[in-house]
């Protein structure tokens, strides 16, 4: 499949749309709240180390930075998609603010923000979107000032072994490395694997690799941390959202029941996010200059 950018993908009028919607209506008939948990775990950090300057990498219609923007933080946001950031300025002067704090710019290689300037970056499902996700986190680091945060979401690898269906498979395909078995080994491993269901058979909401948009691969929770400070940034804290009750085969049978479940199981502390949850937000703080 041909992949898209991602801001190309986002400039469509009913992703600009969906985004400008998602947060306001929690109705488990039309999504699941994923980005709601999401917006809770980014304000709950804000509140705890009230950063003064903070730029919204990727703000989509911009109503996250509104809803921080209420709260009395001072925040601006940038975001590629044009759709986007017309959506967020017309989003900001309904809220009474000035369409000015947003502005168009592009995460993987910043133009408009002065660098050691500011003391917190968001990137809510954003960055993994990057060509280099590590050049484009080395590229925020040089905006921030010393001692900075950079809180940004990621997709969970681990999640693919819950989920039982084709991801499951490349995951014990890969941890088990079965390409170096010997043949009789790999057809037993094959036999024993085969039930897992291929998601294409099935009919779910697309995902972002199914809608095929350019995204790097899931992130591990597990050795984040490792990755993170080579690239001088030491990981404060992680924290899990979108729990998953159940596999996602199980949304096919009663969509309503499956995300009311899933919603009363979201804690992001709870160790069950390592598996359960699609999703995790990290809490970095700059500590060096570091150059991969
Ligand atoms: C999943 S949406 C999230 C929007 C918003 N942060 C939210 O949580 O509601 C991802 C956003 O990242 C933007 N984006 C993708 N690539 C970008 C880039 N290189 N620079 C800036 N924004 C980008 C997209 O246009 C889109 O608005």
């Amino acid at each position: 499949m041909q992949e898209i950018n991602a801001f190309q993908f986002f400039n469509k009028e009913n992703a600009v749309k969906a985004y400008s919607d998602m947060y306001k209506e929690l109705n488990f008939d039309i999504r699941y709240p994923a980005n709601v948990k999401r917006e809770e775990i980014f304000i709950e950090l804000l509140k705890k180390y009230k950063p003064k300057k903070i730029i919204d990498a990727g703000c989509g219609a911009g109503m996250p930075l509104i809803d921080i923007k209420k709260k009395g933080f001072e925040i601006v946001g940038y975001d590629k998609a044009k759709n986007m950031v017309l959506e967020a300025k017309e989003n900001l002067i309904k809220n009474g603010f000035s369409p000015d704090l947003v502005f168009y710019d592009d995460f993987e290689d910043p133009k408009e923000v002065k660098n050691n300037s500011v003391d917190c970056i968001l990137g809510m499902g954003t960055f993994y979107y990057s060509k280099n996700v590590n050049k484009t986190l080395l590229n925020q680091k040089k905006i921030l000032k010393k001692d900075g945060r950079l809180i940004f979401s990621l997709r969970n690898k681990l999640f693919d072994i819950i989920t039982l269906n084709n991801y499951t498979k490349e995951f014990l395909d890969e941890i088990f490395e079965i390409k170096k078995l010997k043949k009789d080994w790999k057809d037993k491993y094959e036999y024993l694997t085969k039930n897992y269901t291929d998601r294409k058979k099935i009919k779910l909401e697309k995902n972002i690799d199914e809608e095929g948009i350019y995204n790097h691969v899931p992130h591990n929770p597990l050795t984040i941390a490792e990755e993170m400070s080579k690239l001088g940034l030491s990981v404060e804290g992680i924290y899990f959202y979108h729990f998953h009750a159940l596999p996602p085969l199980f949304e096919t049978f009663d969509k309503n029941y499956f995300r009311e479940i899933s919603w009363n199981i979201e804690n992001p502390l709870d160790w069950r996010g390592f598996f359960l949850a699609s999703a995790f937000v990290i809490d970095c703080k700059k500590v060096s200059e570091t150059k991969l």
